[in-house]
């Protein structure tokens, strides 16, 4: 496939966007970064702002846009819980409006388009681990649907939009990701640990901590997201994205207590509404037909995010 020149990336401004526009800016395109800053900050785009390739346009995706694009990349959308419970109809909205907006511009420009679905597809899986033809186990009505149901009719829209009119498409299913530019008051379990850690507070455990997650290094996501992108247009995915090792949440928080040279010191809080016990990808499609796989340990890539965490700690102290 020849390389696409000019690139959208939805949500650019966010914690994956605007690495994504990074290494997009890096690799020669062009890059026009839509972001309506609800969660994104113009700090995670500083680094490339000025860059002659790159131009920002302060946008809801919701409303209707006319751009000329080769290629989308739909990734608006807050992504932790306290954030998308905010305004869950916005959520959806966001998720949904947003998708069929997205869809009828690539539609119009003849664009390929992918979007960054996530792992919450699968709700509280009863398959363990996830592939990508399990169903999930997801609640319609509870505190996360907003989320999980308006990503899970986005991925339904992309799927339509392909058979209806031959647009082609991809769909990246993204588990848990983490590293520099999270937000810190996030609420997601990696930020919420380094954060408590380095201030010297009380690692908040949800439940008795014995719940497992698998934890993907932003550049490790970013380089998977951007090989299913340059695929042939006959891969559409679904595909799962993110890093197979699991480890329980108290095993997390030991690590960050080594890592940040603190005294380990716990606080048990009860697990909050649809909180999904276990997850973690199954990556087999990924390493078949994308010949990628994730290189970056857990260690070393909380070794960086704690890094970046310490540095805007200590400029918001001075500030
Ligand atoms: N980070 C993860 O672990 C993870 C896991 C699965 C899926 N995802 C998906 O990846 C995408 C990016 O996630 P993230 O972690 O970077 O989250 P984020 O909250 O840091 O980024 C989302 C970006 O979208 C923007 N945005 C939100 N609503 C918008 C709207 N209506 N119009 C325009 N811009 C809007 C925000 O301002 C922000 O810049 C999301 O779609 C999320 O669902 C992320």
């Amino acid at each position: 496939m020849t390389k696409p020149q000019k690139i959208l990336v939805t949500g650019g401004a966010g914690f994956l966007g605007s690495h994504l526009c990074e290494k997009l800016l890096q690799q020669g395109y062009s890059v026009l970064c839509l972001d309506n800053f609800f969660t994104g900050s113009k700090d995670n785009i500083l680094p490339f702002i000025d860059h002659p390739l790159f131009q920002l346009i302060e946008q809801d995706v919701c409303q209707r846009i006319d751009l000329d694009i080769d290629a989308i990349y739909n990734l608006a959308c807050p992504a932790s819980p306290i954030h998308y419970q905010y305004d869950p109809v916005k959520t959806i909205k966001t998720n949904v409006h947003g998708a069929i907006n997205m869809l009828e511009l690539a539609h119009a420009k003849k664009a390929i388009i992918l979007q960054a679905s996530t792992s919450e597809v699968y709700g509280d899986p009863h398959q363990h681990p996830q592939t990508e033809t399990y169903w999930g186990n997801v609640n319609p009505i509870g505190i996360r649907s907003c989320y999980d149901e308006g990503k899970r009719c986005a991925e339904t829209l992309f799927f339509d939009f392909h058979r209806q009119f031959g647009l082609p498409i991809k769909v990246a299913r993204i588990f848990n990701t983490y590293g520099p530019r999270m937000h810190p008051n996030d609420g997601r379990v990696v930020s919420n640990f380094i954060v408590q850690a380095l201030k010297n507070e009380a690692i908040t455990i949800y439940g008795d901590g014995t719940q497992t997650r698998s934890f993907c290094f932003v550049d490790d996501l970013i380089e998977g997201l951007i090989s299913l992108m340059n695929t042939t247009k006959e891969l559409t995915g679904p595909i799962n994205i993110g890093n197979p090792n699991e480890f329980t949440i108290l095993q997390l928080a030991e690590l960050v207590f080594e890592l940040t040279g603190k005294k380990p010191n716990l606080v048990f809080h009860p697990l909050p509404g649809d909180d999904p016990k276990q997850r973690k990808p199954d990556i087999a499609l990924a390493k078949s037909q994308l010949g990628w796989e994730p290189k970056i340990q857990l260690k070393e890539g909380l070794k960086a995010t704690i890094d970046y965490f310490d540095k805007c700690l200590s400029s918001s102290s001075k500030g």
